[in-house]
């Protein structure tokens, strides 16, 4: 098994560092405040918290729930993913925890099956959930009262900004602040969005929460990490090599993680990696990525298109209607205007502080061979 790990989370043995993290992120949770944990993405937020989720003293003592409301558009389909998420971690824990959730989620019920077993199956459809304000009342009527504190973390929190209904922060701040049982983590990517939800006084969350920034895992013990893995199967690489990774990444987890995994497969027992195979490993993962960069690009719209091209080539672009960008790249402001739109709620560029990027680093990549 390949030791570098590029999707979810394994165990402790396979999570480089975050030592100083999990200790503060668990101190937070165990003295019931709230968290929002806002950091750029890919750099292990959820991994993070599924990893402090892991330790004995959190899983024997607490109820855990990690919900992911990346994909859903409003409050009917935000209380759809709480009840699956939450029955679908209870089932782990045996016929009482979720008969005592069930018992509590009246509305949904009658919905709910069971399989050969006797254990319950979540079959229900997006239109079973009648009243999402009365099953959301049910559910946090649980969370108050399951036989063990409760901690819920709420994965790409920010897109609560984008429900159509208006009353979304304050209904939930209202069940949350009334809830002693349960302590929540608000764990989001888009700066400007979270901030917003978190930091504006005239917003519900206002001042609700402690709020933890995550920063990259730091070059020393990243290179330890990877090195110990090497070394446990008979392989070596060199510090700069890993070095040469984590600079051209930016120290960004996921990058790193997934650079590892390729430079372990390229590396027999008792060889050693080096630097020259940074490249080499990066040619081999855009070859393998050729087929769904290609359709990416071919499913853009033309504009988009031209203004995802400038911005790799810019690389981190600040004033992308100023004259000179538009210039250099003979584009017209609106057409910028209308195109920046689509590429930053489809994902393709991120925007952090002003400054404009192509969010995969290595489409980026890709697309600067084009
Ligand atoms: N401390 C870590 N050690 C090893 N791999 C990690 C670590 N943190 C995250 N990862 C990996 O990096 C990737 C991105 O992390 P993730 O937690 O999904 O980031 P985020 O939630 O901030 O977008 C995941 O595939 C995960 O497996
Ligand atoms: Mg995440």
């Amino acid at each position: 098994m390949n030791p570098f790990i590029t999707n979810g989370y394994v165990s402790p043995a396979y999570f480089c560092d975050r030592v100083e993290e999990t200790a503060t992120l668990i101190r937070y949770l165990t003295s019931a405040n709230n968290v929002a944990l806002i950091s750029p993405r890919r750099l292990g937020k959820t991994g993070l918290i599924e990893h402090c989720f892991h330790q004995s003293e959190i899983k024997e003592r607490y109820y855990t729930f990690l919900v992911d409301i990346y994909a859903t558009k409003n409050l009917h389909e935000f209380v759809f993913e709480l009840s699956k998420s939450i029955l679908n971690t209870l089932k782990s824990r045996g016929r009482k925890a979720w008969e005592f959730f069930l018992g509590c989620l009246a509305s949904l019920r009658t919905g709910i099956s069971f399989d050969f077993t006797g254990n319950p199956v979540w079959n229900l459809e997006m239109g079973d959930i009648k009243t999402p304000v009365v099953t959301l009342d049910e559910i946090f009527q649980y969370l108050s009262k399951a036989d063990r504190p409760c901690l819920v973390a709420i994965d790409e929190f920010q897109v609560i900004a984008k429900y159509p209904e208006k009353h979304v922060e304050a209904l939930l701040r209202t069940h949350i602040q009334h809830c002693s049982n349960a302590t929540f983590v608000y764990a989001g990517s888009q700066r400007h969005m979270m901030s917003e939800i978190f930091v504006s006084p005239s917003r519900p969350f206002y001042q609700s929460t402690a709020i933890m920034g995550l920063d990259p895992i730091s070059l020393p013990r990243y290179t330890d990490f990877i090195q110990h893995h090497f070394e446990t199967d008979g392989k070596h690489i060199t510090p700069e090599t890993v070095e040469n990774v984590y600079r051209h990444f930016e120290g960004i987890t996921w990058y790193i993680q997934f650079m590892a995994n390729s430079l372990y497969a390229m590396t027999a027992p008792g060889e050693t990696c080096t630097a020259d195979k940074v490249t080499v490993a990066i040619s081999n993962i855009l070859s393998q990525l050729n087929f769904t960069y290609s359709s990416l690009l071919f499913q853009l719209p033309p504009k988009q298109k031209e203004v995802l091209i400038a911005i790799c080539k810019e690389g981190k672009a600040c004033e992308i209607t100023a004259s000179r960008f538009l210039k250099t790249y003979k584009l017209t402001a609106s057409s910028v205007q209308g195109a920046i739109k689509g590429l930053l709620d489809k994902d393709f560029v991120t925007h952090e502080l002003g400054v404009y990027s192509v969010y995969d680093k290595f489409f980026e990549e890709w697309l600067k061979r084009l």
